[in-house]
């Protein structure tokens, strides 16, 4: 048994998709959240400055004595999950993109689609890594850039958040031909409405919920899931927008919560 909290990041809300997953799964496990609202979105920024961003964050998660680290970020675990494992060997990091690329891979899929951010794209990670676990896999991926900065805005419930999903993807579904997509963004289970609504035949994967079933089995195996101890569950962001507030009280109302402003420093 091991009740010290589990820490979990992003680049801003998207992650909480992942917290969200986390209750459904685990309900005794305890949280510290960052979100770093205030250099959101990481997607279209270099991969220096994502994982110095990173890093300051697990640091800071460290420094609060967590058991676990989840990279609630497709483009954190894309470009910074090999040196935050250097980092801290002693610790469990994991990332979104490996739990997600064994279940599609499990689950038979031969055609699959990625939507994802430019950084996670343009790492090719989803497309090597599933063709590493099956060659004959056939992958289309594309990036989506406007979709988090809307989300972040608070605009994932509204008509401008289904115009952009269908600007992006008409062209990319009528082109390719799979019937699986992988939302490779942990901001984009937040959209997923649209893009059943717009595309019913597609099967989609969220990296949000995978993690979560990889983290279970760990803690299991490992004897480190919490006993349900009174802590209370605590989202910090580098700048309190009125939407992460939002967004947090909307997806954790009923539980026991506190959400504050944390500034990080270089
Ligand atoms: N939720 C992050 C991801 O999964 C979004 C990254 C961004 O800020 O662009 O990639």
């Amino acid at each position: 048994m091991d009740n010290r909290p589990i820490g979990f990041f992003d680049s801003g809300l998207g992650g909480l998709t992942s917290v969200y997953e986390l209750h459904k799964q685990l309900p005794d496990e305890k949280v510290i959240y960052y979100g770093d609202t205030a250099r959101t979105p990481y997607g279209s920024k270099s991969p220096d400055t994502i994982r110095r961003f990173a890093t300051q964050i697990v640091d800071y998660l460290v420094s609060r004595d967590t058991k676990m680290i989840i990279i609630a970020c497709n483009t954190v675990t894309a470009l910074a999950l090999d040196s935050l494992r250097e980092r801290y060997p002693d610790i469990p990091i994991l990332g979104v993109i490996e739990p997600t690329v064994k279940k599609v891979v499990g689950d038979g899929c031969r055609r699959v689609g990625v939507i994802a951010t430019k950084a996670t794209i343009g790492s090719d990670v989803y497309g090597r890594s599933l063709k590493e676990l099956d060659p004959s896999i056939e992958v289309s991926s594309l990036a989506c850039p406007a979709i988090v900065p809307l989300v972040e805005e608070g605009f994932a419930d509204t008509e401008i958040m289904e115009l952009t999903v269908k600007h992006y993807m008409d062209d990319f579904v009528r082109e390719n031909d799979f019937d699986n997509l992988i939302l490779g963004c942990t901001h984009y289970p937040l959209v997923a409405g649209h893009i059943k609504k717009l595309y019913p035949g597609i099967r989609l994967y969220s990296s949000s919920a995978e993690v979560i079933s990889e983290a279970r089995r760990m803690l299991v195996e490992r004897d480190m899931l919490s006993d349900g101890f009174s802590m209370k569950d605590r989202y910090y962001a580098s700048d309190l927008s009125d939407n992460f507030i939002a967004m947090t009280d909307q997806l954790f109302a009923g539980t026991n919560f506190k959400i504050k402003f944390v500034k990080l420093e270089d």
